[in-house]
This record gives C-alpha cells, sequence and structure tokens, in this order.
C-alpha cells in the first residue's frame, strides 16, 4: 500500500504528550517544521521534517499548520424539520425547555428514509468541511420503536459512534403515561435499537416537563448498560439537578451540557476524571441566550473536558466546531490549547477511543490543515474558513 509523506508543515500539534523532541508547553506536544507519514489511513511516522523517512508519494502543505481532527462527541443530525422561528423568538427572550422537540418528532417521522439519509449526508459532510473527522451521532428525534431504530440504521451509515436517545422527551402520543413510555424505551425500543448503537443516552432534566427525573434516567440507562451499551447523559442543562451526580454514580463515559453545577458537582467530576467526561456545548448556551458553563472552575479543580457542538435543530443548529471553539476562549476563558485539546483528545476520551484526537504513529490519519502557520489562527481569525481536512489519500486541494 502506498505511503504519503506530508511536508511543509510549519507547525504541527499532536495532542501526544510523549513525542520526542516537540514542545510540551500546554499539552499541545507541538513541533515546528514537522512532517508526517501516513500508510493504510494510519500514521505512520512523525517527527522533524530533517528526519523524515522516505514515502512512496509526497505533499508539500505549503507551510501550513496540522491539527488532530476534531472529534465531536455529542450530536442529533437524524432529524427532519425546521425550528428557526423557535430560535428567532429566544432571541427575544423566549425561554427553552425542550417543548419544541416534538415539532422536530413529527417532522422526522413524516420523513422517507432516503430524505433523512440525505439530511445526515449534507450535515455530516458539512462538519467534515470546518476539520471535524469523527462524529457521534443520537437518535432522539423518532421516540417510537420504528423511527428509533431507522434513525439508528441511517446514523450507523455515517459514525461508528452511534447513541440511542429514545428517552429524549416523552412523546405527545404516551402524555400522562409516563411510566409506560419508559417501559417501551427499556423495553422493546431498547432490544430494535442496541444492534444499531454503541451508547444510550437520557435528558435528565428534572426542570422540564418534557424530560426524565432522575429515577427514570437511572432506569433507562441501566437497561441500557444490561443490554451492552455505553453510558452518556443530558445533564444540567436548564437548571440544577441530579444529572451529574447520577452520569458519575454510574460511571458514565459522558455527562454533557454541564451548564448549572453545584460545588458538589464539580468535585465528583474532578474526582471521576479517569472516567466520565464533562461534555460541554457552549453552541447551546450561545443559541439558546443561556450563561456559559464554568469551564475554569471543572480545569483547576481537575475534571476532564471536551467540546463539541450538539449539533441539532432546537438548541444549536451549528455544526461548526470552530465556531464552539471561539466561544470556548472568548467567552468561557478556555486557553486556546485548552480548548484545542478538549475537541479533539477530550472528545476521543468521552467516546473511550485512542485511536483518534491524537497524531501519534498507529493512530487513525486523521490531520486537519489550516490556511495558516498556527493553530492561533483557529481563534485569531474567529469566523474566517481557514480550516479543511487532509485527505489520506494526499491530494492536497485548496
Ligand atoms: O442537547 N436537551 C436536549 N436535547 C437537545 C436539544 C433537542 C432539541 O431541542 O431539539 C440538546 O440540547
Ligand atoms: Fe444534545
Amino acid at each position: 500500500m502506498t505511503s504519503t509523506i506530508f511536508t511543509g508543515i510549519a507547525e504541527l500539534v499532536t495532542g501526544d504528550a510523549l513525542l520526542e523532541g516537540a514542545d510540551h508547553s500546554e499539552h499541545l506536544g507541538r513541533l515546528s517544521h514537522a512532517a508526517v507519514v501516513v500508510q493504510d489511513g494510519l500514521i505512520a511516522w512523525v517527527g522533524p521534517a530533517s528526519q523524515a523517512p522516505a514515502a512512496d508519494e509526497s505533499q508539500d502543505v505549503g507551510g501550513r499548520a496540522v491539527i488532530p481532527g476534531f472529534v465531536d462527541s455529542h450530536s442529533h443530525l437524524v432529524f427532519a424539520g425546521d425550528r428557526s422561528a423557535e430560535f428567532a423568538a429566544r432571541m427575544t427572550g423566549v425561554r427553552y425547555d425542550g417543548g419544541g422537540i416534538a415539532t422536530s418528532v413529527s417532522a422526522t417521522r413524516a420523513a422517507s428514509d432516503d430524505v433523512l439519509r440525505a439530511l445526515v449526508a449534507r450535515r455530516v459532510a458539512e462538519m467534515r468541511a470546518q476539520g471535524t473527522t469523527t462524529v457521534e451521532i443520537k437518535s432522539g428525534y423518532g421516540l417510537s420503536v420504528q423511527d428509533e431504530a431507522r434513525s439508528l440504521r441511517i446514523a450507523a451509515e455515517f459514525s461508528s459512534e452511534t447513541t440511542f436517545l429514545g428517552a429524549h422527551v416523552v412523546p405527545p402520543e404516551f402524555a400522562g403515561r409516563r411510566s409506560e413510555y419508559v417501559d417501551l424505551v427499556t423495553g422493546a425500543m431498547l432490544s430494535a435499537c442496541v444492534p444499531h448503537a454503541r451508547w444510550i443516552d437520557v435528558f435528565c432534566e428534572p426542570h422540564s416537563a418534557h424530560a426524565f427525573t432522575e429515577d427514570e434516567a437511572r432506569v433507562v440507562l441501566s437497561a441500557g448498560r444490561g443490554a451492552g451499551l455505553g453510558l452518556r447523559v443530558h445533564a444540567n442543562q436548564l437548571g440544577h439537578g441530579p444529572g451529574v451526580r447520577l452520569a458519575v454514580e454510574l460511571g458514565a463515559a459522558s455527562v454533557d451540557h454541564c451548564t448549572y453545577l453545584s460545588a458538589g458537582d464539580v468535585e465528583r467530576l474532578a474526582a471521576a476524571a479517569a472516567t466520565t467526561v464533562a461534555t460541554l456545548l457552549p453552541g447551546v448556551e450561545f443559541s439558546t441566550r443561556s450563561p456559559y458553563p464554568d469551564a475554569r472552575r471543572l480545569i483547576d479543580a481537575g475534571a476532564s473536558i471536551a467540546l463539541a457542538s450538539d449539533c441539532n435543530p432546537g438548541t444549536c443548529y451549528s455544526s461548526s466546531i470552530p465556531f464552539v471553539l471561539a466561544l470556548a476562549v472568548r467567552e468561557m476563558r478556555l486557553t486556546p490549547a485548552e480548548a484545542l485539546l478538549a475537541a479533539t483528545s477530550g472528545g476521543a476520551k468521552s467516546l473511550r477511543r485512542k485511536d483518534i484526537g491524537v497524531i501519534c504513529v498507529g493512530n487513525r490519519a486523521d490531520l486537519t490543515v489550516l490556511d495558516a502557520p498556527s493553530y492561533l489562527h483557529l481563534f485569531y481569525r474567529a469566523g474566517v474558513p481557514i480550516v479543511r481536512v487532509l485527505d489520506p489519500a494526499g491530494r492536497h486541494g485548496h
């Protein structure tokens, strides 16, 4: 199989804490004048260009910066319909409470497989065009046995990181029959979805009439775990609550949103840093006019964090990790290095993946290139489309 060497890398951010000769300040594993050799879709060599081995083909990236492809560890890409009017209403002060999810559920149920597949394909392409090389995709707009299973079947055509979110909200036809819906989610729906899912998730939010309580969430997550799925939780998005505590208690890989955290929640996340990643989704706070999560407090306490898009029709219809990074630095006071690592190795950790998120030998050759000499331009040039995924086959378009 052909090997390709990428040269002309003015700055390589590997995220690899062990890379020999790299500048490890801020844990970036940064190398100037670097080269990367790719073979069979994997990284075969990383180091200073002056020491690079020979390869079959060579591609000069022309003095640009190369970073790990973004790992977007939280998205809801399988939906039809439009809720832009809900966004506009929020900008005038209307609060988000999850009620609009029902609108997306009816549009999604009404869409054909082909229409849904085309919508997901377009959104995944949009992400890739902005530097994302791995995306986790949740169901959650089907909310019937058939519609959840087909959402996951379609999601699995695009990613191995698929998440069953039957417990997104109680659908309208189950109004007043919550426990019957939880029985369905943990019974027939779970069985139909397990073949197409790696994870299970639940929207645990005591402040929304639409979402699930601590007890309901525990039942859903335990059933998912029993069926072999890994755990993720939507928690503490709309107010303080039990979601973070529950996620840590159950050893979830990721607890997402974390917008409202008590001192106890922060301590728990710090103590669970090896197991549970706090996944922050600042595009949601932007699009719902909410306060941003206290990322500094989490980092300073020693918690593990990730940054992801949460791309969905309600709380954030943005697929852009560069946008999320800009918010994290400008609004949440992360350093550029902290933000970049949270959207690469942080996302990988939340998916319990070691083969992505870091540029090192043996990992997947997921390389993102910037039309700029340093990763700092990602933040410095916010809003400018300077990011693109480097084709592992070696074709380097401009
Ligand atoms: O992550 N909070 C729950 N679920 C999504 C939003 C879903 C929607 O409003 O369509 C979220 O924010
Ligand atoms: Fe979400």
